[in-house]
């Protein structure tokens, strides 16, 4: 009797219920609760990844193409320098970043921004922070010509490989082809990426019905997500991204470290200082975090969220200036507890 009251003050803390929580997640998610987002916000709901990448009809997956992707991607042979591959950047240690703050490339040049892992490439379109890559594809070349990455320009990277014996066995092997060109490195290097997805987190065996694969605390960090936390306006779907671009306050406007996002895309005004949203699988391995590199560790970005993120306001000078960013409307204080922080960030890294 005693046992049996110990087991249900431990299931019922913090005025949760764990057990109807685990069963409930363990359904399918059409008989979970209901997903608070704000009014007009159409989301997909969170869950396993498939068993296959998606790979789009321009580019079709094969063995063979994953392979030779990976040696290139892995091959400083396609910098000038022959010191600096895909990989230096996208490291699969780093969760397929680079674990700095901001990259340094070609002569130890300083980037811009923050390296954001490669491993979920095969979800969303458009790529890069500010999406300013229309596809994987057109991305992948992109590296290899920045003066501050690889500082190299794709015709010469593909008339190098031209003259080693064993790439041009591999892409006549791959694409049947003679001669190698950028956009055939392109779809390779493409392919490799989108079969990095990492199918097998501890949230994808639970919500494939491994009921041991997560803690209580976990669930109640996934129910929080998808709830009170209102992380599900923009963290959806089985990527954990709705692909959109949001403001978080995080422009620095007519600062030093002043990035303006999606505008420098768009030169829409309501995209000053948007960022594209990223996916939150290998958050635990992909430190620091933003386009900037701001947040060292994950607490610091959930107490943020918790506040409401920041919300910068015109000094007089800025008043009538139209490109004044403006944060999203979708952040506002969520008034969570330190528990229920703790579980959140639980349940992040489980991811
Ligand atoms: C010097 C470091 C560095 C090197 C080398 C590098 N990258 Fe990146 N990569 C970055 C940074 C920084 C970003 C973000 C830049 C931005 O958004 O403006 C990025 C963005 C990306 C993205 C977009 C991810 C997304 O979710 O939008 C992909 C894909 C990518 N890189 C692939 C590659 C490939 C392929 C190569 C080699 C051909 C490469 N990178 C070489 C640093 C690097
Ligand atoms: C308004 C849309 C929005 C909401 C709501 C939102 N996020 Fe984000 N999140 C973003 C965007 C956009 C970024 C990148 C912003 C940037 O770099 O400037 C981001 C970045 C992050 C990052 C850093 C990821 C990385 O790789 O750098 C984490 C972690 C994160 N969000 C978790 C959460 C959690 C947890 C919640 C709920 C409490 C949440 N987000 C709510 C849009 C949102």
């Amino acid at each position: 009797m005693k046992k049996i009251l110990i087991i249900l003050c431990i299931n019922f803390v913090f005025g949760v219920n764990f057990d109807e929580l685990r069963e409930m997640y363990l359904k399918d998610s059409k008989y979970w609760s209901k997903t608070l987002v704000d009014d007009g916000i159409e989301y997909e709901e969170i869950g396993a990844l498939p068993s296959m990448p998606p790979y789009p009809y321009y580019n079709p997956y094969s063995e063979s193409k994953v392979e030779l992707g990976k040696k290139l991607f892995n091959d400083p042979k396609l910098s000038s320098s022959n010191q600096i591959a895909c990989a230096s950047c996208h490291d699969r240690e780093f969760g397929f970043g680079d674990g700095r703050k901001l990259s340094y490339g070609h002569n130890r040049a300083l980037g811009k921004r923050n390296s954001p892992s490669v491993a979920m490439s095969a979800f969303g379109i458009e790529k890069f922070w500010d999406g300013r890559a229309k596809n994987l594809e057109e991305q992948a070349l992109m590296p290899i010509l920045d003066e501050r990455e690889m500082a190299f320009d794709p015709d010469s990277a593909a008339k190098k490989l031209n003259n080693i014996e064993e790439y041009k066995i591999l892409f006549k092997e791959v694409f049947g082809s003679e001669i190698i060109t950028k956009e055939l490195i392109a779809k390779a290097i493409a392919t490799y990426e989108r079969s990095l997805m990492p199918q097998n987190s501890r949230f994808d065996r639970f919500m494939r019905g491994n009921s041991k694969a997560l803690s209580d605390k976990e669930i109640w960090g996934l129910h929080i997500f998808r709830t009170k936390a209102r992380c599900m306006n923009c963290h959806n779907g089985v990527s954990f991204s709705d692909q959109k671009y949001h403001n978080l306050g995080l422009t620095y406007y007519g600062r030093k470290y002043e990035d303006l996002g999606r505008y420098l895309v768009t030169k829409d005004v309501n995209d000053v200082g948007a960022f594209k949203t990223p996916s939150l699988r290998l958050i635990s391995q992909t430190k620091p975090y933003m386009h900037n590199g701001l947040f060292p560790n994950l607490r610091g970005i959930l107490n943020a969220y918790n506040a409401g993120m920041f919300h910068p306001k015109p000094n007089d000078n800025q008043k009538d200036d139209p490109l004044f960013p403006k944060t999203s409307p979708l952040l506002h204080k969520l008034n969570l507890t330190n528990e229920e922080l703790d579980a959140l960030e639980a349940f992040l890294k489980t991811l």
